[in-house]
């Protein structure tokens, strides 16, 4: 990788920019809408969003703005909890484009798996959306599907109930909190990972470890931490509303963590899972 709209490529033949643009608690409105331009402006080409973050209508605003042809850029968003099932989810998709303003997204995710402690058919919950989303991919309104927070064993249960093996699941990564069972079942079955909070929202900027080797490559430690996901060979999504930030999270690809480094960073203790655990969600 040596420049932001470099891609992965998805098990499906489909490019993939290997940074993305995270929106998660960007506010709608003139704040989504002028920092994905901004973002989109600096260089960015992949931009994620979710029914849930309410923000699908400035990041399409900001989309627009940019000036930049829609093909030139990936755009992925994700189906809410509350609208699994398979119609639910075709309406769901639907009102997502909408709200974008889009005729088309290039990744729709199921945002996270129906788990046990919620319901007792859990795997076929998950099988009648992720059902409705082969739908949506046959009708070419997206180009790939996957899931996000998805763990080993609901996507060994999906494998099993489903045609399409998803492209991506998008799950908490960053340093701290790599989750290897979950990459490692991945990369073998060829779906691409994304780390959603790669900075451990913010959290990690203020880790002893992690700006002591910032300092030692002279980058700041969002950089350490964007450039330790990409070297892992998952794609960040980091997420800013500031200008400053949003270009500097673009400025990783003129520095290369070493081995020795990037074995500190992977053994770094004591941080962990900052967001919800998908057994665990109540919703
Ligand atoms: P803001 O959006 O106000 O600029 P993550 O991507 O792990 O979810 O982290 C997002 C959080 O980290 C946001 O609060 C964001 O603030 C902040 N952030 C993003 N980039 C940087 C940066 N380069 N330096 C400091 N804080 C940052």
């Amino acid at each position: 990788m040596n420049s932001i709209s470099d891609t992965f490529l998805l098990n499906n033949g489909v490019e993939i920019p290997c940074v993305g643009f995270g929106t998660w608690q960007t506010p709608d409105g003139e704040v989504a809408a002028n920092s994905v331009a901004a973002a989109i402006e600096n260089g960015y080409r992949h931009i994620d969003t979710a029914a849930v973050y309410k923000n699908e209508k400035g990041v399409g605003e900001g989309i627009r703005r940019s000036g930049v042809d829609r093909e030139s850029l990936f755009v992925t968003t994700k189906l809410w909890n509350s609208e699994r099932g398979y119609d639910k989810t075709l309406k769901a998709f639907e009102s997502s484009l909408l709200t974008l303003g889009l005729d088309y997204v290039d990744l729709y995710l199921i945002h996270w798996p129906a788990n046990l402690k919620q319901f007792q058919n859990c795997d076929e919950i998950n099988a009648k959306t992720y059902k409705a989303l082969e739908k949506i991919l046959e009708s070419g309104r997206v180009k790939a599907i996957g899931v996000s927070n998805f763990l080993v064993s609901h996507l060994e249960k999906l494998l099993q109930n489903t045609n399409i093996v998803p492209a991506v699941n998008q799950i908490e990564f960053h340093p701290g909190y790599t989750q290897e069972d979950t990459v490692n079942f991945c990369k073998e079955n060829n779906i691409l990972v994304e780390a959603y909070s790669p900075l451990g929202t913010g959290q990690l900027l203020k880790n002893k470890k992690l700006i002591k080797i910032a300092k030692r490559y002279n980058k700041s430690t969002a950089q350490i931490c964007i450039r330790f996901v990409l070297q892992k060979g998952v794609l960040p999504l980091p997420k800013s509303v500031t200008v400053s930030r949003i270009k500097e999270n673009a400025k990783v690809f003129d520095f290369n963590i070493s081995d020795e480094d990037m074995k500190i960073i992977e053994n770094i203790k004591d941080t962990s899972r900052i967001g919800s655990h998908p057994d665990e969600v109540p919703w």
